[in-house]
């Protein structure tokens, strides 16, 4: 048959796929999520996330060697006190759980980029991600007491911040604090289109951080919008973020391709708690091949346009990469 254009041309042979990909990918590009626990000499499997642990800080040796061997030293850090009050007082005190992990992991891996998740639902009693009026979260009183928790952080060692709450105002609040403390270097990763979602189920038994009452709905985005994210990037920008996060990731691609044609700061996926979780689960099923479905799932996200990726994947998805098996 006279065909001019085939383009089975191109997918004859695994060197020539390789050469024309159009999507290449990089370990490091990743950032591992990570859940430190009060107590002592606790590395406990987190039911909901299989192959995910809460970890003491006293056994952050054993992370930083398991991140090491991955080839992974880029973490975002969750904290879990055990204290939780209406304030979230845990969370900016310069002995808590995230500080003293950062100060352990600085003495252990001064090599390592360490990120911070600026929230306050894990600390707080009702589980919500801010200061409560009535049944709401008030929105201003809550950015006083997020920019205290990101100076915080960054006096205990973390080389960036990443507020996770969704309240209006906090990316200017935060630099702010910053900027008067001497911190102006200080990146903030805004996780500027943050959708209410179902997906983060799993990581809400992990962290304890369910809401006791109600949803958050009031302050995460709802999933039916695109042109909402728009809004919230181009606020954050001005408000000085650094970089930009779309979570969670698998749904919302279309919303990645979106932010990353309009904004030219670096763009941030989270692939969150459920979606590795329902991977796990139907891999634990025989239902797929848990390596390949890892693997395209992350190059999908990436293809959408992500730079970076926030994933509970990120020590296998490094070997995946380093092997040529995502391109
Ligand atoms: C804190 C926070 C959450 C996640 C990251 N930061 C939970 C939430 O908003 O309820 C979810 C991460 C995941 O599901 O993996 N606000």
């Amino acid at each position: 048959m006279k065909l001019t254009k085939r383009p089975r041309r191109l997918r004859s042979s695994e060197s020539l796929r390789k050469l024309v990909r159009e999507t290449r990918v990089s370990p490091e590009s990743l950032i591992y999520p990570v859940f430190f626990v009060e107590g002592e000499g606790v590395k406990r499997e987190i039911p909901s996330m299989p192959g995910q642990y809460h970890w003491s800080v006293d056994r952050a040796g054993e992370l930083v060697e398991l991140c090491r061997c991955a080839g992974v030293s880029r973490l975002l850090l969750f904290g879990i006190p055990d204290h939780k009050d209406g304030c979230a007082s845990a969370a900016f005190d310069p002995e808590g759980i995230i500080q003293r992990a950062m100060r352990a992991l600085k003495a252990l891996a001064p090599e390592f980029y360490l990120i911070t998740d600026v929230c306050m639902c894990e600390y707080t009693d009702h589980g919500h991600c801010g200061i409560l009026h009535g049944r709401e979260v008030d929105n201003d009183a809550t950015l006083e007491v997020l920019s205290r928790i990101a100076l915080s952080h960054v006096e205990a060692g973390a080389d960036m911040v990443a507020p996770s709450d969704m309240m209006d105002g906090r990316i200017a609040a935060i630099r702010t604090i910053l900027d008067e403390n001497g911190h102006e270097n200080t990146p903030i990763l805004s996780y500027a289109a943050k959708y209410a979602s179902a997906f983060y189920g799993p990581f809400r038994e992990a962290a304890g951080s369910a809401p006791a009452f109600g949803d958050r709905r009031g302050y995460q985005m709802d999933p039916h919008n695109v042109r909402e994210a728009l809004k919230e990037c181009a606020l954050d920008v001005e408000e000085g973020a650094d970089l930009l996060m779309v979570k969670p990731a698998l749904a919302y691609l279309d919303v990645i391709a979106k932010v990353k044609q309009r904004f030219d700061l670096p763009l941030c996926a989270y692939a969150v708690s459920g979606e590795y979780a329902m991977a796990k689960a139907a891999a634990a099923a025989g239902l797929i091949d848990e390596y390949r479905v890892m693997c395209e799932s992350a190059v999908a996200v990436y293809r959408a346009g992500a730079d970076l990726l926030i994933t509970y994947y990120a020590p296998e998805l490094a070997g995946a990469m380093r092997r040529g098996d995502l391109g």
